[in-house]
């Protein structure tokens, strides 16, 4: 078996569904989550503590990053070859480190929704003012890491998608 075609697959398929989850989930769920109130609070902490929702975006994220890091490496001969300084090997280096970066953030998205969830199943009618505070604090995280998320993911796949087009 060609182990590049394995690794080409893998990242390609493994990218889609997490691309696909992680934009689908910044630009339509969640603001969609953010507009019910009670009903969104109740949808989010059942996406995230008892649907595999969480689980897939990590195993997708991790196996992008790691085939497609497999792929560099295969591409420019372990970090020696010219390939690095050609139009296309800067293309996807670059759109590589994006998807690294996107990984990161996805961590720290899944890291406070866990937490966020685990708050609201706390909250039991009014939050005290610690638990407000906390709530507050969580959210504000939450708005910027899903934000450079997404746009990490999004500059990825546009460098992804066009980088054998350059010299
Ligand atoms: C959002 C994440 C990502 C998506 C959706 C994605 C998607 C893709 C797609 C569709 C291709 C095929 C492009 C073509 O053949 O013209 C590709 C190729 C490639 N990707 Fe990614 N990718 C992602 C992240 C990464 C990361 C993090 C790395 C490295 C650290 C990477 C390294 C590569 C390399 C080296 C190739 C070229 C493989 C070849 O020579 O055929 N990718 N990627």
């Amino acid at each position: 078996m060609n182990i590049f075609a394995v690794l080409r697959f893998l990242h390609i398929v493994a990218g889609i569904i997490w691309a696909g989850g992680g934009l689908l989930m910044y630009f339509v769920f969640a603001p969609a989550i953010a507009a019910t109130g009670d009903a969104g609070k109740q949808y989010a902490g059942y996406l995230i503590t008892k649907t595999p929702f969480t689980k897939i975006m990590l195993v997708a994220g991790v196996t992008t990053v790691a085939a497609g890091s497999w792929l560099y490496g295969i591409d420019s001969s372990w970090f020696q070859s010219n390939w690095m300084m050609t139009g296309q090997g800067t293309v996807f280096g670059m759109g590589g480190m994006f998807g690294i970066a996107a990984l990161v953030f996805g961590f720290m998205v899944g890291n406070v929704n866990s937490r966020l969830a685990m708050l609201g199943g706390q909250i039991q009618g009014k939050p005290t003012a610690e638990q407000a505070a906390e709530l507050g604090a969580l959210a504000k995280r939450q708005a910027w890491v899903s934000k450079a998320n997404a746009w990490c993911i999004i500059v990825a796949v546009v460098m992804m998608a066009s980088a054998r087009f350059f010299a």
